[in-house]
């Protein structure tokens, strides 16, 4: 498993290098390593990804999931809860991580959401 990791972690300091990135957020985070990653993005054109806000951003660990997949034409819809922010620095945050994908602020689901609305907000967008 720690082999695995490391393989992990050498794939994301490559891509980031690559890009001529400095491997972390505006606030200089580093990108934790993704162990277990069997998920295929190829066939999908657009991917809703959630979290929690953590500082105005997202966890660095989506930075990690952006990094090792290829998002380049797709299109990333966020959707987050929080202590009370809105999305903040988050969008910023993560397009330097997929660079040639458009991110847009979806939702925050903070309180009570029924069903339907949480239907009528992943229709929006597909
Ligand atoms: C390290 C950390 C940083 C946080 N930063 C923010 C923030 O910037 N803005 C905000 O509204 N909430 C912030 N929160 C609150 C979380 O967004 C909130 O607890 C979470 O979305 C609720 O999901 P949970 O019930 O799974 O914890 C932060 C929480 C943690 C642990």
């Amino acid at each position: 498993m720690a082999d695995a990791n490391q393989r992990k972690c050498g794939r994301i300091s490559q891509k980031v290098q690559a890009r001529g990135c400095s491997g972390s957020t505006p606030v200089g985070l580093p990108h934790p390593a993704i162990v277990t990653d069997d998920i295929h993005i190829a066939p999908y054109d657009v991917i809703f990804i959630g979290f929690p806000i953590w500082w105005y951003v997202a966890p660095t660990v989506i930075n990690s999931f952006l990094e090792i997949h290829d998002f380049a034409g797709k299109k990333i819809v966020l959707f987050a809860t929080s202590g009370g922010s809105g999305f903040g620095k988050a969008v910023a945050g993560l397009q330097q991580s997929a660079p040639q994908a458009e991110i847009a602020e979806g939702e925050i689901f903070n309180g009570f959401f029924s069903e339907e609305q949480i239907k009528a907000f992943f229709e929006k967008y597909v």
